[in-house]
């Protein structure tokens, strides 16, 4: 694998690709990488396609009182897993690359972005969207894969790559667990052994809501059983919603697919999921 730190050498290195007849694949990650981001250059890996994944902790996706200094940094094992994973090409831009003086620029997506992750992290999908915006810009790549974890994440990304015309094609991947069904991240590390063990009643509660929303038992109280089962486990919640999946607006119609979606605290540590209305 490739390892490019400057723009003119990543756009060097994508051209050569394309000149051997190549297609381009794109898995953003900002680091910590673990099976979840394996699985996503699994998806991308196909005959004739070059994956190229970028490293680039965001700034801008980070509020004032969030984890931007302490977020898990590891370019060593990450390389090492990228390598093992058959990842052609690295990108790792920095801060002053990115967003160099005077960079006044935010790419906006209203509507998707507003609730839930949005409502509780002002400013985060403006950053998400600004800086992937960015990476498709630099790669060009034909298409990119997004874990389906930060499902918002995916809704806003899809959203802004048909509204600026993007000749992308988006490609959610299926959220990757542990064995006992906590979703992977990398935030998990924060949690300690005990609140690792009781973080496992997120996904729990999160599967008994959906099917039964999906066996059409009152959605309200289901909601209001899965906070109770949270709280029990010693989680503050943030939100627990259904939504339409693909505007994520809320309230949405039963003949509509539908997301359960999650967040949660448990002790400093912010854990969220969704699951699908199946
Ligand atoms: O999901 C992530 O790791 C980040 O939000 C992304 C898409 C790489 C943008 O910084």
């Amino acid at each position: 694998m490739d390892i490019v730190r400057d723009l003119n050498a990543l756009r060097d290195s994508v051209a050569a690709f394309r000149a051997a007849g190549q297609r381009v694949a794109l898995v953003p990650t900002m680091g910590a990488l673990h099976a979840g981001h394996v699985a996503l250059i699994e998806a991308a890996k196909r005959p004739g396609t070059r994956v190229v994944a970028s490293i680039f902790v965001n700034p801008k996706q980070f509020g004032p009182n969030e984890d931007l200094s302490s977020y898990p940094r590891r370019e060593m094992a990450d390389v090492r897993m990228l390598t093992e994973a058959g990842c052609d090409l690295l990108w790792l831009p920095s801060v002053e690359a990115m967003y160099p003086d005077g960079f006044a620029t935010t790419v906006r997506v209203s509507g998707v972005s507003d609730g839930f992750d949005g409502a509780a992290r002002p400013g985060h999908f403006d950053g998400v969207a600004t800086v992937v915006s960015k990476l498709f810009n630099q790669v060009g790549p034909d298409a990119a894969y997004f874990g389906e974890k930060d499902y918002q994440q995916l809704a806003v990304v899809r959203r802004f790559v048909t509204d600026l015309d993007f000749a992308i094609d988006i490609v959610g991947v299926p959220t990757q667990r542990d064995d006992d069904g906590l979703a992977m991240s990398s935030r998990n590390i924060y949690l300690d052994d005990e609140q690792r063990k009781q973080a496992v009643a997120l996904p729990r509660a999160l599967g008994v809501a959906a099917r039964a929303i999906a066996k059409g038992e009152d959605v309200d109280s289901v909601l209001d059983d899965a906070r109770t089962t949270l709280v029990g486990a010693g989680f503050a919640i943030d939100y627990v919603a259904l939504a339409d999946a693909e505007t994520l607006a809320e309230n949405p119609a039963a003949d509509r697919p539908r997301r359960l979606l999650a967040a949660a605290r448990m002790g400093a540590t912010r854990l969220i999921d969704n699951i699908a209305i199946e």
